[in-house]
This record gives structure tokens, sequence and C-alpha cells, in this order.
């Protein structure tokens, strides 16, 4: 940091061009993953690797909580693949400015890491769930998709005691769409909230709309009310209600309807990709390097070079006219 600089925030806030105010980053450490998920990375040959080494991010993390950022989502490919995830979780929870540390995981490497990771000051945890069948898990996810391994993981991560927990379900027409009962059940036995996702056009798979998703969990037994909880993301939440073991249980559920229930008016959030760059927007192309800055530039530097990202922020995505390039490469 600049000796002397101004305390954390006292910058003028990160604003987009249409008024919004931007206090979320989500930080992709790496676009390595062990799932090859059909929807999410298809036919991705090498991956990049960690652009961004640990002294980096600590001082990128720094450089945007002065400009106002509270909360940082880390992301990948998959996160816990960095051998220093728990000290990179460490860092940011000694950075002035810095409320909240979230991270979203496959949970292949959970049951070790949930401890540690607790400890090292992370509080939010979402952990991605599609099915609890081996076999489909297999051939949407891939060889490395293990689902007893995942389940141990989450269970690990609610014995650890995160004050938030999420498992977050992409779902799949004839995929997986017959077990939003029987996941929301799940998320609930584990005080975790049951978030079910739209299907974005970064790979295969056909779609299902929330009001869908919302039919098919009656069907599947859940009883849903309206319910204002809002977080630091996009998610729409329920209530619902449902029979578990002869016992009527109750838990919230996550809606992210990015095609059908736009929610770009509310976005808060930009992005640092596993290639070090800012990305305004999860639906656009355009991006700024940072990482070149973060070898021989001054925080100024970067700061500016954030803010000239920022200045390009589209009001929204056109994710329906439009196809991307993997997921994996921007950490979603
Ligand atoms: P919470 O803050 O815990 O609610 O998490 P989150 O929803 O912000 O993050 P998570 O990593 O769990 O992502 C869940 C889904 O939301 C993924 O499919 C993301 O790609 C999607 N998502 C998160 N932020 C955005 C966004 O800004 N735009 C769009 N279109 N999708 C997003
Ligand atoms: N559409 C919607 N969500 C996606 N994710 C990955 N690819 C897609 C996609 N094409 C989700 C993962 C994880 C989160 C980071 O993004 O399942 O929960
Ligand atoms: Fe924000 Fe772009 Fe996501 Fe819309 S798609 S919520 S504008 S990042």
């Amino acid at each position: 940091m600049t000796d002397g600089g101004p305390t954390p925030g006292s910058r003028t806030p990160l604003v987009d061009p249409q008024g919004r105010r931007i206090v979320y980053l989500r930080l992709s450490l790496t676009d390595r993953c062990n799932f090859r998920c059909s929807y999410c990375s298809p036919g991705l040959e090498t991956a990049h690797g960690d652009a961004l080494q640990r002294p980096d991010i600590r001082r990128l993390v720094a450089v945007f909580a002065e400009a106002g950022i509270r909360r940082v989502r880390l992301t990948g490919g998959e996160p816990t693949l960095r051998r220093d995830i728990v000290e990179i979780v460490s860092d940011l929870h000694a950075t002035p400015g810095i409320e909240e540390i979230a991270l979203t995981t496959n949970g292949h490497r959970l049951e070790e890491l949930a401890v540690p990771l607790r400890r090292a000051g992370l509080r939010q945890l979402n952990v991605s769930l599609d099915t609890f069948d081996g076999e489909r898990l297999e051939r949407l996810s891939g060889r490395g998709a293990d689902v007893e391994r995942i389940r141990r993981g989450i269970a690990a991560a609610a014995s650890a005691g995160y004050p938030s927990l999420k498992v977050n379900t992409v779902v799949l027409r004839d995929v997986n769409s017959g077990e939003l009962g029987d996941l929301s059940r799940f998320a609930w036995r584990h005080g975790a909230i049951a978030r079910f996702i739209e299907l974005m056009p970064f790979g295969g798979g056909e779609p299902v709309s929330v009001v869908e998703m919302q039919r098919l969990l009656e069907e599947q037994g859940v009883r849903l009310e309206p319910d204002a909880t809002r977080g630091w993301g996009p998610a729409r939440h329920m209530r619902g209600t449902s029979v578990d073991g002869g016992r009527e249980v109750h838990g919230l559920l996550g809606f992210i309807g990015a095609i059908t229930e736009n929610f770009c008016g509310d976005c808060n959030r930009v992005r640092v990709s596993a290639a070090g760059a800012l990305r305004a927007c999860l639906g656009g192309r355009d991006e700024v390097p940072l990482a070149p800055l973060l070898r021989s530039g001054t925080d100024e530097e970067i700061e500016a070079a954030i803010r000239e990202g920022l200045s390009r922020k589209r009001d929204r995505h056109h994710m329906e006219e439009e196809s991307f390039e993997t997921m994996v490469r921007i950490g979603g």
C-alpha cells in the first residue's frame, strides 16, 4: 500500500455508468478444475493456471477495499485446488475494509478444508451439488466427481459452523430436474439454503426456468411461500415446507434466474478472471488486464485501471442472443 494513503473506503466509491454501487468482488483464483461440468467447461483443453500469486492477491484486494469493496467471493475453476487457499483467506481476513469472505467450491476437498478455512476467516460457503446419482454426476461432471465425497464435504462444513452455507444446483431438464425436492431436503438437513440456478449459455444442456423449477418443487413435495430475504448475490428466496423422515421440515430456497428473471438492475459486483483481468460483467467480453500492473504499477495505476473497466460496464447482459467462452475462465 502507498505509505500514508487514505483509510479504507475513503476514496470515491466504485459506481458504474448506471449509478450502481459496486461493493462485491468475485475473484477467480485459478481456471484449473478437477471436474469437467458440461455446462461450465465444454471442450476445455489446457487451463492457464494461476495468474495471480498470493502477494498480488493481497495487494489487489487492498486496492479494491480502499475503493469500497466490502465482500470478496473466491471462485475458480476450483479455488480449493490452490495449495495456498487457507493463507489467501487469512490475508483477506486481515485486509481493512473487507467485511465478508465467501467461497464457491465443487466440494471435492471440503472434508479436509472446511475447518481450516473457517478458522482462517471464511464465513460464507457455497457448494455445488447437481445430483445424488453417482453415475449421473460422472456423466455431467467427469470422472473426478464423487457424490459421497461431496456429501462428506457438506457435512463437514455443516459441523464447522459457517454463518452461511448454500448448496448450488444448476437445473438441467431430464437430467436432475426430478431431484429438486430431495436436494432441498438434503440442504435443510445440513442447515443450508437450497439454491436452484437457471442454466446460462456457456455450454450444453437444456435450461429450466425459475417458474418451472418452482412448479417441479411443489410436485416433488415442497410447499413454497414468498420470503423477503436478500443477500449480496442475485438469488431471490422462498420459504419451503416439506416432510422428511415423517417430520415436517422447513428451510430456505434461493432461485437464480439470470435469463427469465433478469437481475442486472441490482448488480453490485465486478469480477477478476483467473488470468488477472477485470471483467465488469459476466455476460460481456470486455476486459482490462490488471496482472501486468500488479507486477510493475503503482496502487493508483491499478485503481485507475479498475475504474476504467467499470466505466465500460453495460446496463445488462444479453446472454439470450450471445454465446460465450467457458464459464470456468470467469468464475461464474
Ligand atoms: P451469494 O452471494 O451467496 O448469494 O452467492 P452468489 O449467487 O453471488 O454466488 P455463487 O458463486 O454461488 O453463484 C451462483 C450462481 O449465480 C452462479 O451460476 C453464478 O454464475 C451466478 N451469478 C453470480 N453473480 C452473477 C451475476 O452477476 N450475473 C449473472 N448473470 N449470474 C451471476
Ligand atoms: N449456468 C449457470 N450456472 C453455472 N455454473 C457454472 N456454469 C454455469 C452455467 N452455465 C455455476 C456452478 C457454480 C457457480 C459458481 O456457477 O454450478 O455453482
Ligand atoms: Fe451484473 Fe452483468 Fe451479472 Fe447482469 S450479467 S448481474 S450486469 S455482472
